[in-house]
């Protein structure tokens, strides 16, 4: 790639400015065009390190030469511009970020599993163009005719890109100069973090050659080495500081660092994979012609990025990058497909959150044998108790694992699994690791016999209470109720959560030394903690304790719903209390309602009635809520409407979601269902309109089954959402 030389001249001016290191006889003139001559051979040096991997010159003399930037600027701090160099060890500290909204909304992928996937979704859109309208052939396209076109023939090219698992970062240039770097929040708005993307070495702060349109965004993945990761978690680990769990994570909590002078020490690279908004004008026509266009411009661009003609070809990659995968220095979870040609791509268009254009192909779960080292009994906030195998640490799926749930007693029965086994753990994406069998031929005589089988408690492990196992449940449960400190702590961590009350600052460790130390016995008790209180805690510093106090005051304010669901009444979660609200619209007509009147909200069901009836039966709990709203808790009124969703595709009926989603989390699909009018249901009973059931649906499915209400999967269900998107 053609890199711009410097002049002899220039050279030589530099030399000399290096080696005084005064400058305090120039004019601004002379300083100013020393700075520009400066930053030029930094960046130009850095770019063949970082982006080229071909440096021509050495640490020292780079230091050199940045040290004489440094002084330049010290003298004449109105050269420190947005594009110097110097900004690339870090600004002042923030207090927050400022939130920055996307000019064009950042989107995600579409997954699929398997190569059969992978050539019905070129199926897809084959047909989908075969019978396109042809908006070029006509002025009013609403008058061109319907082209039937041979699908099979179509050509259609592929760009297949390692999915690097790491962060996606906007970075805005005008004319050439980083402006705006901002993370992908929620798609929409994300946060400006521009001081630290700065500190990134492969992105530049100003773009090289002169053939890009004057506004520009570019889009690409910020990662952490997988060398690099290891060696800094090494290096926290001796300083007896937090490691991270996976390279991902060290990179976005590397990245929201309030001060960029900490990121500005992380060893972060930046994959430049698309462009966004960008000026009208001269864009290359395709894909790939872009990513060309990105590397002249001084990004770094993933050498594995390979031109595909058939589906066949794609499918061949993914074998070919699966065996790279264990030799690259960067974690990547999948491969991205997408259309080549631009003029496909946007008449293909997009649907909800994902493009029609691309498809993320994902690796399947890693599995791993280690030891089972023991089996611990974990109590959680309703009392359920779930035995959790003890590991020795082993490396799967990018981190080192060493608890894998065991579900419950029927799974430990059904794997016939025992302490001293070789077991076998399977971890896929960010799914909790689960044990996937047992290694028999393995397994030590001291365990052969039957003895060796795991003890199921009797009594609760933290309290000592009885354990009762309804008939036909699988789960086991603690009776002890809150006087068990595990439901207690777990309660409150839920009551705290971002989906209840939201109290920043609250963390699991700092909630049981709270109950530990007795300083709190019930919710309430959060809200008459003094600061003083929470400093003499182990640490904790005075400038928590306060955060914290400030955050227990502004979780006041919420919403009905919120509160609701924070209380952890058994099988109300997010959506069934935010119904309940919407239904009621007041707390004191959940409390009065009547079974009747409570089953008449769409998501209840009979056993949540009875959980609810039950719970505000409770004295306890009623004198609990009263102390809550004594101290400040409360929340908007809310008007009953259900006039505004009327023109919704599904208005008025009522859907539930349950099983694994493949293609989005299930609060992904409740949301887009809510957008489209419907009510979404915990729990299946004859009002249900339709279930979309993903893999291990269990009892919601059998009930749909046994009412004969519609259930459909996920791919029926996209369909359909796509459908009713285009309107
Ligand atoms: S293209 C709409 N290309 O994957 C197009 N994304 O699930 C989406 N990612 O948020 C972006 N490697 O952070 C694209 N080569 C690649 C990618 C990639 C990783 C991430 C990206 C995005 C997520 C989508």
């Amino acid at each position: 790639m053609p890199v711009d030389k410097p002049t002899q001249a220039l050279l030589e001016q530099i030399a000399i400015a290096v080696r005084v290191l005064d400058f305090s006889s120039l004019d601004k003139a002379a300083a100013t065009a020393l700075h520009a001559a400066l930053a030029d051979q930094l960046e130009y040096h850095n770019h063949r390190y970082y982006v080229l991997d071909d440096p021509s010159i050495d640490d020292a003399e780079y230091d050199r030469l940045f040290q004489a930037l440094l002084q330049l600027e010290l003298g004449a701090p109105e050269l420190g511009s947005a594009e110097s160099p110097s900004r690339r060890v870090g600004a002042k500290p923030l207090g927050s970020f400022d939130s920055a909204t996307h000019k064009i909304p950042m989107l995600s992928l579409d997954n699929v599993f398997s190569a059969d996937a992978l050539r019905d979704f070129d199926k897809r859109l084959r047909a989908r163009l075969a019978t396109r309208s042809r908006p070029e052939s006509s002025a009013a396209s609403s008058d061109a005719p319907i082209v039937k076109a041979s699908t099979g023939q179509l050509p259609l090219d592929y760009i297949c890109e390692p999915k690097l698992d790491g962060v996606a970062l906007s970075l805005s240039y005008e004319n050439g100069i980083l402006v705006q770097a901002a993370t992908r929040g929620d798609g929409r708005v994300g946060e400006n973090i521009t001081d630290n993307a700065r500190t990134i070495a492969s992105v530049p702060l100003r773009l090289r050659g002169n053939d890009f349109p004057a506004q520009l965004e570019v889009r690409g993945e910020v990662v952490m080495p997988i060398t690099e990761f290891n060696q800094f978690n090494q290096n926290a680990l001796a300083a007896g500081e937090k490691v991270f769990v996976n390279p991902r994570n060290a990179a976005a909590g590397s990245l929201r660092q309030l001060d960029s002078r900490i990121t500005a020490k992380r060893p972060l690279q930046l994959f430049a994979y698309s462009i966004g908004h960008h000026a009208e004008g001269a864009i290359d026509a395709t894909h790939f012609e872009t990513l060309q266009a990105l590397k002249r411009w001084g990004f770094k661009v993933n050498e594995h990025v390979h031109r595909a003609a058939t589906i066949d070809e794609c499918i061949e990659y993914c074998e070919h990058l699966a065996q790279l995968r264990s030799s690259l220095d960067y974690a990547i979870d999948g491969i991205v497909f997408k259309i080549n040609d631009f003029s496909l791509q946007s008449e293909l268009g997009f649907v909800a959150r994902a493009p029609r254009w691309a498809i993320a192909f994902k690796f399947p779960a890693e599995e791993a044998s280690t030891t089972l080292v023991d089996i611990d009994w974990q109590v959680g906030r309703t009392g359920a108790i779930t035995p959790v195998a003890k590991l020795e640490p082993i490396f799967v799926g990018g981190v080192t694992v060493s608890n894998a749930t065991l579900h419950n007693a029927d799974e430990i029965e059904r794997l016939d699994v025992r302490v001293g086994d070789r077991v076998v753990i399977r971890r896929a994406g960010d799914v909790i690791p689960q044990v996937a069998r047992v290694d028999l031929s393995a397994r030590p005589s001291s365990s052969q016999q039957a003895s060796g089988k795991p003890r199921i408690p009797s009594q609760c492990p933290v309290c000592n209470s009885t354990v009762e196992r309804l008939d036909g449940e699988a789960v086991l449960r603690c009776t002890g109720g809150l006087v068990c400190r595990a439901q207690l702590k777990q309660s409150i961590v839920h009551f705290s959560s971002r989906k209840a009350l939201d109290i920043d600052g609250l963390g699991d460790k700092l909630i049981e030394q709270l109950v530990d130390t007795q300083l709190i016995a019930n919710v309430a008790d959060l809200y008459l903690l003094s600061q003083d209180q929470i400093a003499s805690l182990e640490r904790m510093a005075d400038k928590s304790a306060r955060n914290l106090i400030e955050s227990l005051e502004r979780s006041k304010a919420t919403e009905l719903g919120r509160f609701l669901y924070a209380l952890g009444i058994r099988e109300v979660g997010e959506t069934t209390a935010s119904n309940l609200a919407n239904h009621f619209g007041t707390l004191a007509a959940i409390e009065s309602a009547s079974l009747d009147a409570l089953l008449e909200v769409s998501d209840v069901g009979e056993i949540v009635a009875a959980h609810v009836v039950a719970f505000f039966a409770n004295a306890e709990n009623t004198q609990l809520i009263e102390r809550l709203v004594q101290q400040g808790i409360g929340w908007p009124v809310i008007v009953v409407d259900s006039e505004s969703s009327k023109d919704l595709p599904l208005h008025g009926q009522t859907w539930v979601v349950t099983g694994k989603l493949i293609n989005m989390t299930r609060d992904e699909a409740k949301a887009d269902l809510r957008a489209l009018g419907a009510k979404v249901a915990g729990s299946v009973s004859s009002k249900t309109n339709c279930v979309v059931a993903g893999p291990g649906a269990g009892s919601k499915l059998d009930k749909a089954q046994a009412l004969d209400v519609e259930v459909i999967d996920e791919q029926e269900f996209l369909a359909r959402r796509a459908d009713w998107l285009d309107g």
